[in-house]
């Protein structure tokens, strides 16, 4: 009599519990909706080729932009000359910061340590010289410059296979 007293609430109790999880799971469907699912990214670049084909062109864009330079007719500022100018070098800075979210994936991710500080380092200064060309700022974009190529020595003394 008792065994069957037990069994009695025990199914009671998985029918509840039951019940209960079709509720919360008719609950969350309703909640969130078509939460877009990441696809997983496939890294296939190795760290020489993003440092040569993405961060090496788009850091020296930033280091080039702003700048003096002197020959036989004198000496002439160069800087970005119209909106169309400012707008790219924002696109190049983007690209430098990209490349150092390309550093934290795969394979690339070298260890969860100094490798991460360090990129996050050059994603940090890179944003900086996204903001100067932004706001059109040559300064700005100077003391950027000088700071990226920083974070690049940096890591280069520690990681880099000669
Ligand atoms: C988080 C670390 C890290 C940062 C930051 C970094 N690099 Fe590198 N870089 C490396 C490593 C590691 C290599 C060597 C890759 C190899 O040879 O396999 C490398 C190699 C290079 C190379 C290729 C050198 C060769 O052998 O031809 C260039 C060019 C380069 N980096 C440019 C830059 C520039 C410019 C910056 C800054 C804007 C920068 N890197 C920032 C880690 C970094």
């Amino acid at each position: 009599m008792r065994t069957i007293q037990w069994l009695f609430f025990i199914s009671v109790a998985l029918f509840v519990s039951g019940i209960g999880f079709v509720i919360a799971a008719a609950r969350t469907s309703r909640e969130a909706p078509a939460a877009v699912e990441a696809p997983a990214a496939a890294p296939v670049a190795s760290i020489k080729q993003v440092m040569q084909g993405i961060t090496m062109p788009a850091a020296t864009s930033v280091y080039n932009a702003v700048g003096t330079v002197m020959n036989a007719d004198g000496i002439k500022e160069t800087a970005p000359q119209n909106d169309e100018e400012w707008t790219a070098l924002a696109s190049q800075a983007a690209a430098l910061v990209e490349s150092g979210n390309l550093l934290l994936i795969g394979k690339r991710l070298v260890d969860s340590g100094e490798w991460v500080t360090m990129t996050r380092a050059m994603i940090e200064k890179g944003q900086l010289a996204i903001k100067a060309a932004e706001a059109h700022d040559k300064e700005g974009i100077l003391s950027a410059g000088s700071e990226i190529n920083d974070t690049c020595d940096t890591c280069h003394a520690k990681y880099q296979r000669q």
